[in-house]
């Protein structure tokens, strides 16, 4: 038996406040963490869903840097951005707080001094990388350098983007200074290290053997982990930026920032339950959960745990860490830097009203057991085919005609047939499917069951067609749309989870006051005579405009980044594609194969050839600008591609009539475009 808890505490991990966030965060973090406390609550559980921004680390002062402001100003800004476009998206924290907050410095620094007053921590001088321009030590970020595990360029002293291992500055092959460019040398500091070695036995106990349930993916970092034998972790730095470390002789040192971010967590619950916060931190009837990203797994379940574990005093660890994979977009890896991303702010904008849409796209896809990918194609297609056609279209047929038949009041249940049994018995069973997967964190799985419920009512309409019954049976009409009310209700109960804004339009439509998880299953939730409100659409069809712009978008940041590539290798840049043309514009264009029989220079040029062509229709002449390029002799004999209906031209007084199809090298030298394998001539290109 599962044990039964009285409350829930669910964190999200606290995102860097150094950008907004994107879909990448959402589909990893938020959305699911906010699927399950929406859910709880509805089940009318005790629930806290903490969030805020995490405003200290390197990340952030890198930030300050680039953008020639302070590290303050960095947060501020995107702190609001982020807070203001999670509520916009129904991302339902009960807090959104940060850790640059009065309440998070006190905390994260009695948190520290606890531990160091009861000697938990090994206080140690080591040799570190110092940039001597710049005259800082190099933490973290600070530090770049060529990986060691899979030798790609530009990883970071704690982590390679490239292949996602941990790293740290001393294994970072040929290490740079990020500041200044310099190569570092290496000068002695004073630090604070928390011993994890001495935790592994219980680490051990506590999650190898205690927590088999765990994802796959969170379980097996763990043990590898664990399994390598740990080390003691520095847990301060030497930086600006940050809580100062609370003892003396720590001048210009602050804590690391992945012992204070998690400490948010706690910080952000004094803030919103200031007399009451420690049951929700230190009372074994809480369980905790945090809602995290696959690159956070050691923080949370490693690093975290051992500091709550040194700071004993009944704080509760956490019963689950559902951590997940990534998502990529449109088949490359997000990345801030190089702008490959869903923002969502701009996605609050380019579609307004229709935040569902993303939330369920995302849940749909969620990358829950592997990396997972977002297209737009994709995101087209669940909506108008699931969303519209499914759940929109089965609510509002069966509301549509309750206003047809029975002026919006609910009509009677009559006699019940097996068709209509076979649809009511369906509803429990859905109904634990759904919660099953939910109370698992399987949220695909939990959304797909919901959307079963919507397919349910669909094909039940579909086969008892009670438009056609109305000629001749209104009881039975009457019996069939009850029915289908009453599924209508479930569904917005299901949903709610999943489509918030949705489930509230749908509340609305039928008129009912509150809905809750315990009214969910049954058969009788709308009685009978119950007025609805006017049909109102759930959702609406996106057109192939709007997809397209937004590929356009992805399509001109991917030209941006491979022209700075080339700029940066020397190259020159690639062109820009040129506006788009039509079926019927290609179609107008006579490209075909063609054979050089002559070729001369073109007197006093130096740049034309005078080409004697066999199109395959006739012999024609066609001067064109590659004397630089190919000599007469190397021209002959080769088969080529032409425009062959290209309007003929006079050049230096002689009348070419086509082009010849050129490519460009990198050098800039012009390659003539020739057939795989030698063809007739005259064979069209297309
Ligand atoms: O990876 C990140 O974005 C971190 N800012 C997550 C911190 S989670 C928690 F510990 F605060
Ligand atoms: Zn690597």
């Amino acid at each position: 038996m599962a044990k039964e808890f009285k409350r829930h505490l669910i964190t999200s991990a606290l995102p860097y406040a150094n950008g907004p966030v994107h879909i990448g965060h959402l589909a990893g973090v938020y959305v699911p963490a906010d699927i399950y406390a929406r859910y709880l609550r509805l089940k009318g559980e005790e629930v806290l869903f903490i969030g805020g921004s995490d405003e200290h680390g390197v990340p952030i002062t890198i930030k300050a840097k680039q953008n020639g402001c302070t590290p303050q100003d960095v947060v501020d800004k995107y702190h609001t951005i982020i807070k203001d476009s999670f509520k916009e998206l129904g991302i339902s924290f009960d807090v959104y707080s940060r850790t640059s907050s009065k309440t998070h410095h006190k905390t994260a620094s009695d948190f520290f001094k606890k531990l160091y007053t009861d000697g938990k921590f090994i206080e140690k001088e080591s040799e570190q990388y110092f940039d001597t321009e710049a005259n800082t030590f190099l933490a973290d970020r600070y530090i770049t350098g060529t990986c060691p595990k899979c030798g790609a360029e530009g990883a970071y002293g704690d982590q390679c983007e490239k292949c996602g291992s941990t790293l740290s500055p001393d294994e970072l092959i040929n290490p740079k200074s990020a500041i200044s460019g310099s190569e570092p040398i290496k000068k002695t500091t004073k630090h604070w290290y928390l011993p994890l070695d001495q935790y592994e036995g219980w680490l051990k106990e506590w999650i190898l053997d205690g927590h088999k349930e765990w994802k796959t993916n969170v379980y097996g970092q763990c043990k590898s982990w664990i399994d390598g034998g740990l080390q003691p972790r520095a847990v301060s730095r030497d930086l600006d930026w940050g809580v100062p470390v609370p003892v003396e002789g720590a001048e210009g040192k602050v804590l690391y920032v992945w012992f204070d971010a998690p400490i948010g967590y706690i910080s952000n619950t004094i803030e919103i339950c200031p007399n009451d916060w420690e049951k929700w931190w230190k009372s074994e009837d809480t369980k905790m959960v945090h809602f995290i990203g696959k690159d956070n797994i050691v923080f949370h379940c490693i690093v975290f745990p051992s500091m709550l574990k040194a700071y004993g005093d009944g704080f509760i660890l956490p019963e689950n860490v559902p951590a997940n994979e990534f998502l990529n977009l449109e088949g490359d890896k997000i990345s801030t830097s190089r702008n490959w991303a869903v923002w969502l702010h701009e996605y609050l904008v380019d579609f307004p009203g229709q935040q569902d849409v993303l939330r369920y796209v995302l849940c749909a896809n969620a990358p829950e057991t592997k990396d997972n990918d977002f297209t737009w194609k994709d995101f087209q297609t669940r909506n108008n085919s699931e969303l519209v056609a499914i759940y929109g279209n089965f609510v509002n047929r069966a509301v549509v005609l309750t206003h047809k038949y029975f002026e919006g009041k609910v009509p009677a249940l009559g006699n019940i047939q097996d068709v209509d049994k076979e649809v009511l018995d369906q509803i429990p069973t859905i109904k634990k499917n759904l919660e099953y997967n939910l109370n698992n964190y399987k949220f695909r799985e939990a959304l797909k069951e919901a959307m079963n419920l919507a397919r349910l009512g669909n094909k039940y309409l579909t086969e008892t067609e009670p438009w056609k019954l109305a000629k001749t049976d209104m009881e039975r009409v009457a019996t069939i749309l009850n029915i289908s009310l009453q599924l209508c209700a479930n569904l917005a109960i299901a949903f709610e989870p999943f489509l918030p804004f949705s489930s509230a339009k749908l509340v609305n439509i039928l008129n009912i006051e509150k809905i809750s998880w315990n009214d969910f299953g049954g058969g009788d939730i709308l009685k009978e005579g119950h007025q609805l409100n006017p049909a109102q659409l759930l959702f609406a069809k996106i057109e192939d405009e709007t997809i397209d712009a937004q590929i356009k978008k992805l399509n001109d940041t991917k030209a941006a980044n491979e022209a700075k590539a080339a700029e940066a290798a020397g190259k020159p840049a690639p062109l820009a594609q040129k506006e788009e043309c039509t079926f019927d514009d290609f179609m107008k264009m006579d490209i075909r194969t063609a054979t050089v029989l002559e070729a001369v220079k073109v007197p006093k040029t130096d740049k034309l050839l005078q080409l004697t062509i066999d199109t395959g229709i006739d012999t024609r002449t066609i001067v064109s600008g590659i004397a630089e390029h190919y000599t007469p002799e190397e021209m002959v004999g080769k088969q080529i591609c032409i425009l062959a209906n290209l309007a003929p031209r006079k050049i230096k007084g002689i009348e070419s009539k086509g082009m010849i199809l050129m490519a460009k090298d990198e050098s800039g030298k012009m390659k003539f475009v020739t057939p795989a394998e030698i063809v007739d001539n005259g064979a069209c290109v297309g």
